[in-house]
């Protein structure tokens, strides 16, 4: 049985009518059905459980989370390791993060951030930069499954891209580099660099005042992975003493951005809630039904989190 842990009774329901559409025979449970033994959860599809619920269901074959990202499962001290974590995965969540990509980078082109603030006051104001996309390398920091989509999205709008990861990626059309001792020289080709490293001990706090120093003066920064990578006091600063012109923000730490956090309405701060890249429910329904066919039929899980890594 699979039990459902996401956040609303109706949305667990749709879940749960999905599942067992897409894999007939696959009985599929909101975590909180009155007739639920523990015992009987071989399979859990969740986002962010509560402490302890995962380390109470003593049958579980696999955990499925519902992002990309697992940090919000593997933050529960007692979450069970021997058990596989399964990360969201498929083409749509690849889509989905190129296209926001794609769009963070044009804001920051084409001051998307000033023109919304004048259209809030009905300010007709004039305001085109010299670059065009032809000009500028985005660097990707954190070059794996979400940047590679993005890449053939932002060559399509003329960007150069390059990509930093901790091993050498062979991605078209992208330069590759990889560990601490090519950081520097990825970074100084950044005229926008983009975030999608996973949230580790090694990446936390990545983002800092050191690091946003070897960006060209100028730069324009994305994050589209956790907000934990970041030291926001330094974006800030970076940002006020213009050696970031801007920022287009999707994840923060904490989750939601307080209402009294002064990033809402920072004039150089674009802020979206964490939306980068969700895809169609119907879509990560699919993916979860085919990943537990296959590993009944005995195959493996796919797209497992790697407890070495940390990612
Ligand atoms: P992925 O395929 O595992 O890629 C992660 C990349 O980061 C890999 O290239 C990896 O390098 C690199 N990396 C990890 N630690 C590193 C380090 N210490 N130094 C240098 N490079 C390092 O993950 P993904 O599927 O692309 O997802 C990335 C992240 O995006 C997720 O973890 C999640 O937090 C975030 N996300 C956000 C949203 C949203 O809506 N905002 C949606 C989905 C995902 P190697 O391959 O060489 O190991
Ligand atoms: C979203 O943040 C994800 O990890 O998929």
């Amino acid at each position: 049985m699979l039990v459902v842990k996401a956040d609303g009774a109706k949305t667990r329901q749709k879940w749960c009518e999905l599942l067992s559409e897409m894999r007939p025979g696959l009985v599929a449970k909101p975590f909180d059905a009155p007739d639920l033994r523990a015992e009987e959860a071989t399979y859990v599809l969740t986002w962010e459980p509560d402490p302890g619920w995962l380390a109470s269901l003593p049958n579980l074959r696999a955990i499925f989370s519902l992002g990309a990202g697992v940090d919000h499962i593997t933050r529960d001290p007692s979450w069970p390791r021997a058990v596989p974590l399964v990360r969201m995965g498929g083409e749509e969540v690849g889509q989905r993060m190129g296209e926001y990509i794609a769009w963070a980078c044009l804001t920051l082109l084409r001051n998307g951030r000033d023109f919304a603030v004048a259209q809030s006051e009905k300010r007709w104001t004039y305001k085109v930069g010299d670059d065009t996309a032809r000009d500028l390398t985005v660097g990707i920091m954190g070059l794996g499954a979400l940047g590679a989509a993005a890449v053939p999205m932002l060559r399509g709008l003329g960007y150069r891209v390059a990509g930093w990861s901790r091993s050498r990626k062979e991605v078209e059309e992208a330069e590759s580099f990889a560990g601490e001792a090519e950081l520097d020289a990825f970074l100084a080709r950044s005229n926008v660099l983009v975030c999608l490293l996973p949230a580790t001990v090694e990446t936390a706090g990545i983002v800092n005042a050191g690091l946003l120093a070897k960006l060209p003066p100028g730069a324009g920064f994305v994050n589209a992975a956790r907000g934990a990578h970041v030291v926001m006091p330094d974006l800030v600063a970076a940002i006020e003493s213009g050696q970031v012109s801007g920022a287009v923000l999707d994840v923060f730490d904490p989750e939601p951005l307080p209402v009294d956090s002064p990033l809402w309405s920072h004039p150089k701060i674009t802020i979206t809630p964490h939306v980068a890249s969700v895809a169609r429910r119907r879509a990560r329904a699919r993916y979860v039904a085919d990943a537990i066919e296959a590993f009944e039929a005995g195959g493996t899980l796919p797209n497992l989190y790697d407890p070495v890594r940390g990612y």
